[in-house]
């Protein structure tokens, strides 16, 4: 049964279409697939299937639309970006519906997505303009040497479902800037905000087939972005078994590709930490999204001598978390994306307790049947053999645990395959610049739960991928440095 919200302006969820080169396709051979509220487990609407036809036209588009687009000014770009930006803003709170609808982020956390999204957008209208090239000393009288920077051409972003639309503008927002076009494959969970930002695209009036939006088969969609020799670069969030398929795939033509992929962030809590603000910090990164981040502190380490006042202080502001119905204002815990996930989570919980975990507070479903709901909880008593310090958890579970010593920490924290974002609470300056030199995560929260901000780089070491998006690293792989030689 299909929910009734009919309200939307950007968006006909009775007739949904995939945008490419400026047209809506809303009916397609292939057929449609379906997109559930995990509030509800309802249908939310059909969603045309796209697939390799789909993505061949819109690769097409945006190579035809590269060829005005790359030549516009950096500050015409700008203003494209900046009107898309304004609408964002103007449309904050729809966009924030359909994506707590589709996906179960809580509503006010969705709007401050639409928020942090939208930085991406002012940022990199502001980056266009500073695309510097270089002049080289040459080597002789009669030579000058340049480099210049250009657009790779035509690239492709493949989005996931956590951040429908931050990782959407994190990615677009640099290659649009940078002269690029390209085709925006959003997760199968979330589809319904990528094209509502689709018409947000139409409305500033940036060209058609420089944004194309398709979802559907996964297969076949990433086959051809894969596969077509017009497509320069990649760009992909996602888990990390997926990134190293796409390592593989990116091998053929020696494709650009940057990994966002997952993370097991340590989230270390020192003796002399104020504690208040450590488990305020801990509460903020491990709830946030309901768990389901790349950084959200997966493994909570707490020095022996204050871990029971810090789960004390902890658990009491872990009961004040209300969890519900996503769409409802007063909600700060939405459900899980899906059925896998809670089902992760509570194998997660089940094995901790099965070897000794105590469980503070949570570890139900509690008392909501209709949708993917698994409560906010915290485990006491975790050692390193259970299953949840050594996987990702993608869910609102806090495990604590002990140190004794900033070695045995740092070689704990470290103990990962995983390596994107790292947190530690201290109020020693010496300790605080050691143990962040110390960690090899790529993110590093010192008193800071949310370092994510659109002007500084966020990604990952190790199997956490590669590249940097954000920051005025965040352009670079958008760019080709072409060198030149003058001979006068
Ligand atoms: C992510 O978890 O992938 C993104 C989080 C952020 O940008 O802060």
């Amino acid at each position: 049964m299909m929910t009734t919200i009919k309200e939307f302006t950007l968006i006909d969820l009775e007739n949904v279409g995939l945008f490419v080169n400026g047209e809506w396709l809303t009916s397609l051979k292939e057929g449609t697939f379906s997109v559930e509220n995990p509030s509800t487990k309802k249908i939310v609407a059909h969603v045309p299937k796209g697939g390799q036809k789909e993505t061949e036209k819109a690769i097409a588009a945006a190579h035809d639309a590269f060829q005005t687009w790359s030549k516009l000014t950096a500050q015409e770009r700008a203003d494209y970006l900046l009107k898309l930006r304004d609408l964002m803003h103007d449309h904050k709170e729809e966009l924030a519906t359909i994506m707590s609808l589709e996906m179960g982020k809580a509503f006010l956390e969705a709007v401050g997505e639409v928020t942090y999204a939208a930085s991406f957008l002012t940022w990199y209208a502001e980056e266009a303009r500073r695309i510097y090239g270089e002049t080289i000393p040459a080597s002789s009288p009669n030579k000058r040497l340049f480099v210049v920077k250009q657009p790779v051409g035509v690239v492709a972003a493949i989005t996931p479902w956590n951040f429908p639309v931050a990782m959407m503008t994190r990615k677009l927002g640099p290659a649009l800037a940078a002269g690029c076009t390209g085709i925006v494959k959003p997760a199968s969970q979330s589809p319904l905000t990528a094209l509502a930002f689709a018409k947000l695209v139409e409305m500033s009036g940036i060209p058609n087939g420089v944004v194309n939006i398709v979802a559907g088969s996964t297969k076949e969609i990433s086959d051809e972005i894969f596969n077509n020799p017009i497509v320069k670069k990649i760009s992909f969030t996602g888990s990390t078994e997926v990134g190293k398929e796409l390592v593989v795939q990116s091998a053929n033509q020696l494709k650009k590709l940057s990994l966002e992929l997952g993370g097991h962030a340590p989230f270390i809590v020192f003796e002399d930490a104020d504690l208040e603000k450590a488990a305020e910090g801990a509460l903020a990164s491990k709830f946030r999204n309901a768990g389901q981040t790349c950084v959200c502190a997966n493994r909570i380490y707490v020095h022996k001598n204050i871990k029971d006042e810090f789960a004390k202080i902890f658990v009491e502001k872990v009961k004040q978390l209300k969890m519900g119905d996503s769409l409802a204002k007063n909600v700060e815990i939405g459900p899980l994306v899906n059925e896998e996930g809670v089902i992760k989570v509570k194998a997660q919980v089940e094995d901790a307790v099965n070897k000794g975990a105590k469980i503070l507070i949570g570890g139900t479903n509690g008392n909501l049947k209709n949708g993917y709901f698994f409560e906010p909880t915290v485990l006491d008593n975790v050692t390193n053999d259970m299953d949840i310090m050594k996987e990702e958890t993608f869910g609102p579970v806090a495990p604590l645990t002990i140190f004794e010593s900033d070695e045995e920490v740092i070689q704990e924290a470290n103990n990962t395959k995983y390596g994107l974002a790292a947190y530690l609470y201290t109020a020693d300056l010496k300790r605080a610049i050691t143990v962040s030199e110390a960690l090899n995560f790529g993110i590093i929260g010192l008193n800071d739960a949310l370092p994510g901000v659109a002007q500084a780089p966020f990604g990952g070491m190790n199997e956490s991928g590669y590249g940097r998006e954000g920051g005025h690293q965040g352009i670079r792989d958008y760019l080709e440095e072409k060198y030149i030689s003058l001979e006068l």
